[in-house]
């Protein structure tokens, strides 16, 4: 491309509004595209779900409503244990602390295994995925949602989401992962893969991308000024997370969504 041909597009590329042909594609999917997954398997009334690294509960609360299920909610972080109780209010979920390489439920106790963007964090896959099964009852799922590196991520950024973000490279790898699942003995339903669409669709809904961006620019610009207001620990949660939202958008990480069932 000649420097004249360049400059006949660079310009109205950062107009104000819609470029046209951008619009029109396949709408990005949003967290409530993964509950359609999860609809389709129909689960009975009183069914048991796991949710394996519930985080503060809002999904433990939602499978709870949506299914009028039983869930038990496992984390290891005792802060979002509490939020997650205090969210589940008079429903039936229990909460358990945790982790998941080795879960506090019996063997074949589980319908369904809800195990969602937590894999970031586990430096042993292959234990998660077999203790995912052994807690299932044979003929039940495991929906698995989760980020994986692209090719696309240098190796300096992913130091820098284990270093800010207890992120383990072990769980952002795909073929690692995909092994790990057929090892398990895991039969596939349905593998769907979403990219960047979580992170345009809150993008698109409250701006998230650019807030992360604009915030990520800041630190960068000012680290000593900042470092010294937030501390330490703080200062690099935000530098990890807003790298992982902009690492989202730009495909150095790439969300994949399984829908996985144990064998009769
Ligand atoms: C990004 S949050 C996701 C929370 C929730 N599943 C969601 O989708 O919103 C990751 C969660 O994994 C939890 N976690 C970290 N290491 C874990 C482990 N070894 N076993 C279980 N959960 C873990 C963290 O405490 C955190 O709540």
């Amino acid at each position: 491309m000649s420097l004249d041909q360049l400059y006949r597009h660079l310009w109205s590329a950062l107009a104000p509004g819609e470029v046209p042909e951008l619009t029109g594609l396949a709408p990005a999917r949003g967290p409530e595209w993964i509950f359609e997954l999860v609809d389709g398997l129909e689960l009975a009334a009183g069914s048991r779900i796991l949710d394996l690294a519930s985080g503060p509960g809002e999904h433990a609360v939602a499978l709870a409503d949506r299914y009028r299920a039983r869930v038990v909610a496992v984390d290891p972080v005792v802060s979002q244990l509490a939020d997650a109780r205090r969210r589940a209010g008079e429903r039936a979920i229990s909460i358990a602390a945790g982790r998941m390489e080795a879960i506090p439920l019996a063997a074949g106790s589980v319908d369904l295994v809800w195990l969602r963007d937590a894999l970031l964090h586990s430096g042993a896959p292959e234990a998660t995925l077999l203790d995912c099964r052994r807690v299932l009852r044979a003929g039940g799922h495991l929906l698995l949602h989760s980020a994986f590196a692209t090719g696309r991520l240098a190796p300096a950024e992913l130091e820098l989401l284990e270093a800010d973000m207890h992120v383990d490279r072990a769980g952002l790898d795909a073929a690692r992962v995909e092994a790990a699942i057929s090892a398990a003995g895991f039969d596939p339903v349905r593998v769907e893969e979403l990219g960047s669409e979580l992170a345009e669709h809150y993008e698109l809904a409250d701006g998230l991308g650019s807030r992360a961006l604009l915030r990520l620019a800041r630190l960068e610009r000012h680290p000593e000024i900042l470092r010294e207001r937030l501390g330490e620990r703080r200062f690099r949660a935000m530098r990890g997370l807003y790298h992982w939202v902009v690492f989202e958008l730009l495909g150095k990480l790439s969300y994949r969504t399984s829908l996985l069932r144990k064998p009769e």
